[in-house]
């Protein structure tokens, strides 16, 4: 098994995108709830060129574990802008986690832990103090031993008109 950094460029043998973050982060998706297939098509397409732009402009860093070609797990930590915070005062950016998903044949070997350690690693290289997540039930015991706690974030979310 070997993880490597995701790279901008398209791959011709993934069909002409990532080799797996945008099949992953569909898979993701359709593993924590019911969204419509047709949404997270939707997602998808929209996601390849932004993630490929995010990569090239440095505000991504994504993780892909191969097993031989197959993608069987990866993370991605993005970096945001952010103002200055009691929980960092000087800091201008935080990194969120994303994309965290493993192939189901792949599962409870530890590969989540690693990816997402991978990520951590990046944040802290690049000297981002906090890093946020959303987190499904299934990933959350993964993200409290890696020292993640809850906070009291609240969503608004504008409602589809029609
Ligand atoms: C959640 C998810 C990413 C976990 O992936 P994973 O690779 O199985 O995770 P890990 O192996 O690192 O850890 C899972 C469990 O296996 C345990 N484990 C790790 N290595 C193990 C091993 N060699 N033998 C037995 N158990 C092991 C871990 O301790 C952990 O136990 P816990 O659930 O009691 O805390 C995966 O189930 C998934 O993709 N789910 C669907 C999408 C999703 O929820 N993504 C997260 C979005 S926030």
């Amino acid at each position: 098994m070997r993880a490597s950094r995701e790279s901008a460029a398209a791959d011709p043998a993934a069909g002409g995108g990532r080799p797996g973050t945008h099949a992953h982060r569909r898979a993701m998706f359709a593993a924590m709830g019911s969204t419509p297939a047709s949404i997270l098509d939707a997602m998808s397409r929209n996601f390849e060129p932004w993630v490929a732009r995010m990569i090239t402009e440095g505000k991504y860093t994504g993780w892909i574990t191969q097993d031989g070609a197959r993608p069987v797990a990866s993370a991605g930590l993005l970096v945001l802008d952010w103002p200055p915070h009691p929980l960092d005062l000087t800091g201008e950016h935080r990194g969120y986690l994303l994309n965290v998903y493993v192939d189901p044949d792949y599962r409870r070997r530890g590969l989540a832990h690693a990816v997402v350690d991978r990520c951590l690693a990046e944040a802290h290289r690049r000297g981002l103090r906090v890093v946020a997540l959303h987190s499904s039930d299934a990933a959350r015991s993964i993200y409290e031993a890696l020292g993640f706690r809850a906070t009291n974030e609240m969503f608004y979310v504008e409602p589809v008109e029609g």
